[in-house]
């Protein structure tokens, strides 16, 4: 059903953890399975580059293999090329995901959104 690039992301995850003097954090629902993802971010305030991501989540095999890639391709860059960055690149790096799989891949999207969200609206303030 996975295959093989999504299956070896997952059997070695990137990422997985929460980073305890984060600056950014976000916590997200799966409307689609009710499944959830919690990421935290350490972002340079004089650069605005993510230095550090992780990311914990009760979600499925698709989601933590699109979770881990989701952070892996946003870990270095600023807070605007990651609110660019979409769940269809996330799964096109991963060469695919089946089609009932996709939705799982929209947590990673939107968590890294919410966090950087979260980031920009503290660093506003
Ligand atoms: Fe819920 Fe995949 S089934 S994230």
């Amino acid at each position: 059903m996975y295959n093989e690039q999504v299956m070896k992301e997952f059997q070695n995850l990137q990422n997985v953890g929460y980073i305890e003097d984060h600056n950014a954090y976000s916590k997200i629902g799966n409307a689609a399975c009710g499944d959830i993802m919690e990421m935290t971010m350490y972002i340079n305030p004089e650069t605005d580059i993510i230095e550090r991501v992780a990311f914990r989540t009760f979600g499925c095999a698709a989601a933590q293999a699109t979770s881990s890639r989701a952070t892996t391709l946003v870990k270095g860059k600023t807070v605007q090329e990651a609110l660019e960055l979409s769940n269809k690149a996330v799964v096109e790096s991963l060469g695919g995901l089946p089609a009932q799989k996709m939705h799982c891949s929209v947590l990673a999207e939107e968590a890294i959104k919410a966090c950087v969200e979260d980031y920009l609206s503290k660093k506003n303030k």
